[in-house]
Parts: structure tokens; sequence; C-alpha cells
């Protein structure tokens, strides 16, 4: 039997699961891994080699070309999309536009679930997604479910994107936020739903400091069992 742990962080889009799971990965030693970025990586993929997104046979073909690595490096997200670093393009507006299609295509979530869980099989680690404490690891023994202002989310992530992208507006951002919050929470495959036994994290007013304490102090009572 692995005692190994998982920390299963989900939410809205832009709502700082990333930001607390590597705050959190790093302070327990654990390893961060970002469900997100493997949804985005396929999306550019499919984007790239002009695969037609709505045909899902055509997708489920090419998913065996897809090969996806990370390297852990600062807790920062590494990802190789076949042996190619493509950890910044994967957060550009035409991913962001596209993954909410992609990660409701059956087949794509079913290789991204096998792949996710294979990594959790063995070694404490944090991962953050839509489906973590519902669909990938349901028996985690901690699951943080993460919501806040949508307004307030838009904001964050325009700070974000802002200086490498100098044209981008914040009404666009807001847009790609609501739209992402609709299909995630609507779509047939896994939509975003809090588990049962998920604890609510409203980060709206939390610093990031904040929303840290509030995790360690649901982590340190497990990390005591074990
Ligand atoms: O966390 P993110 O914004 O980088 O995720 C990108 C998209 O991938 C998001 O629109 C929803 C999807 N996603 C998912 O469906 N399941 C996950 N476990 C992680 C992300």
């Amino acid at each position: 039997m692995s005692t190994n742990i998982v920390v299963a962080i989900d939410g809205y889009s832009s709502c700082g699961k990333s930001t607390l799971a590597k705050a959190l990965a790093k302070k327990l030693h654990f390893i961060y891994v970002d469900s997100g970025a493997m949804y985005r990586a396929v999306t550019l993929y499919l984007l790239r080699n002009n695969i037609d997104l709505t045909n899902e046979e055509a997708v489920k073909a090419v998913l065996p070309d897809i090969h996806l690595n990370f390297h852990s490096r600062d807790y920062q997200t590494h990802i190789l999309l076949n042996d190619e670093e493509v950890s910044d393009e994967i957060r550009l507006m035409p991913v962001s536009n596209n993954v909410s299609a992609v990660s409701a295509i059956r087949s794509v979530r079913l290789e991204m679930v096998k792949q996710q869980q294979r990594m959790g099989k063995s070694k404490n680690i944090v991962m953050d997604g839509r489906d973590i404490g519902t669909a990938v690891f349901p028996d985690a023994p901690l699951k943080l479910f993460m919501t806040a202002d949508p307004k307030v989310r838009a904001e964050r992530r325009f700070k974000e994107l802002q200086p490498t992208n100098p044209d981008i507006t914040l009404e666009e951002v807001f847009e790609n936020i609501a739209h992402r919050d609709y299909s995630d929470t609507t779509r047939k495959e896994s939509p975003l739903v809090r588990a049962d036994d998920a604890i609510i994290l409203d980060n709206t007013n939390l610093t990031p400091e904040e929303q840290l304490q509030f995790a360690l102090n649901r982590i340190e009572p497990l990390l005591k069992k074990t």
C-alpha cells in the first residue's frame, strides 16, 4: 500500500489555484502538477496541426502523437510537447480561447486522467485543475475548491498577461473567463463541480499568504497521521 499524499485543488479559471498549489508544494516538498497545462498543450498541438476541434474522431486519432512531459524547476510549470518547451505559448489567447472545447472531448479527458493518475501513484503531489478531487483522485485526503469574484479574477489575470500581451483588454480577459466558467461547469464530460468533501476557499479578499496558511492548517493534521 502506498502512503503518498495527494492534495487536489479544483476551482474556477484564474482564481489562483496554481499560485496556491505551487506555494503549498514548495512548502511541503511535494511535486506540483498543473493539469490545465496538459489540456493547453494538447490544444496547442491540435491548433498547430489544423485539426478540426469539433471533429472528435480526428482529435482522437492524433492523441497517440502527442507526448507530454513535465520537467520540474523551481515549482514552475515547464511542459514539453513532443520534447519542445511550450510553457509560454500555451498561455496565449489562441490556446486560451480553444482549450475549453478541447477539454470537453471525452477521449482527451480519458487520456489526461490516465496520465495524471500515474503521476500521483507513488509520489506526494499537489495537483490543480477542474476534476482532480472528483474524477482523477476521488480519494485524495485533502481537496480544496477555490472560487473568487469573476471581476477580481479578470483583473488579476489581466495584470499577469498585460506585460507580454500589451494589446490585451480587461474586457477580453473577462469575456474569456466568463466563457470558460460557463463551458467548464456545463460540459457533459466531468464538469467542474465541487466534490462533496472538498473545502471551499473563496479568496476574493485573501492574500496569497493567507490562502497558503488556510491550506497548511488543513494538511498538517494529515501529515501527522502518515
Ligand atoms: O487551469 P487552466 O485555466 O490552465 O485550464 C485550462 C482549461 O483546461 C480550462 O478551461 C479547463 C480545462 N481543464 C480541465 O477541464 N480539467 C482540468 N483538470 C484542468 C483544466
